[in-house]
Formats: structure tokens, C-alpha cells, sequence
């Protein structure tokens, strides 16, 4: 495997990760493993992208259709041990994990949590990770 060249210039590494310097105020993670994708992971990661497009809250570039002052995150993680009680969707900075997600849960998620701070209980398996 070919190393990488390390940069060490810290400018040039946040002009290359602009990420670094956007208002980010949440980390949203949909579990892909098999087991969740075999509930449904898939339709609530496409009803994330949609409400998350809808409201110009994604971060991301706009050549994508994204907002680069968007202030949340959206990404796909692997298997987090949720697999019997999937869909796995993780939300940071809190450490709330929610269990059993579907598309139709997705805008509970967005409009309560995402926008108004306010766990979905309903859904919420962990409400802060490391304090269980
Ligand atoms: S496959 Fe999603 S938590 Fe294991």
C-alpha cells in the first residue's frame, strides 16, 4: 500500500476539508449494515437526504445540492449493535442513539431534535451515550 504524504500546513488542511470552518452543529449517522438495511435503513437515509434538502439544513456543497453553512451532517456509519433493534440512527454531539427508525419517523427527528433540541423519546434507545 502506497503511504500517503502527510500535510502539515493547517491552512491548506482546512482549505481542503471546509468542513472545518462551517457551522456544524449536528453529526447524523444511518446505520448501513446488513441487519438495518434489511428493515429499512436505506428508505430513512433517502428521507433524511429529502427533508434535509427540503429545509437547506445539509451540510454540503452545492454543486451536490447541499448548503456549505448547513449545519447538519448526514453520513452512513457500519454496524453499531443495534442490529436487532434496527434501523440504527445516531445523532451528535448528544449521543442519542434511536432504535427502530423508519421513513415515516424521519421529520420527528428533524423537527424535533435537529431543529428544536427535543429527543423523540419514542425512538430513543440511548438519550446519551456514556452516561448509560
Ligand atoms: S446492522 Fe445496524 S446496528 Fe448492526
Amino acid at each position: 500500500m502506497a503511504k500517503t504524504k502527510k500535510i502539515k500546513d493547517r491552512e491548506r488542511l482546512v482549505k481542503l476539508a471546509p468542513v472545518t470552518e462551517a457551522p456544524v452543529r449536528r453529526h447524523v449517522f444511518v446505520c448501513n449494515g446488513k441487519s438495518c438495511m434489511a428493515v429499512g435503513a436505506a428508505e430513512v437515509k433517502t428521507e433524511f437526504e429529502q427533508i434535509l434538502a427540503e429545509k437547506e439544513i445539509r451540510f454540503g456543497k452545492t454543486s451536490k445540492g447541499r448548503n456549505p453553512e448547513g449545519p447538519v451532517v448526514l453520513t452512513d456509519c457500519g454496524s453499531v449493535g443495534f442490529c436487532s433493534v434496527g434501523p440504527a440512527v445516531l445523532v451528535y454531539p448528544e449521543g442519542v442513539w434511536y432504535a427502530q427508525v423508519q421513513a415515516e419517523d424521519v421529520r420527528d427527528i428533524v423537527e424535533h431534535h435537529l431543529e428544536k433540541s427535543e429527543v423523540v423519546e419514542r425512538l430513543a434507545l440511548i438519550k446519551e451515550f456514556g452516561t448509560n
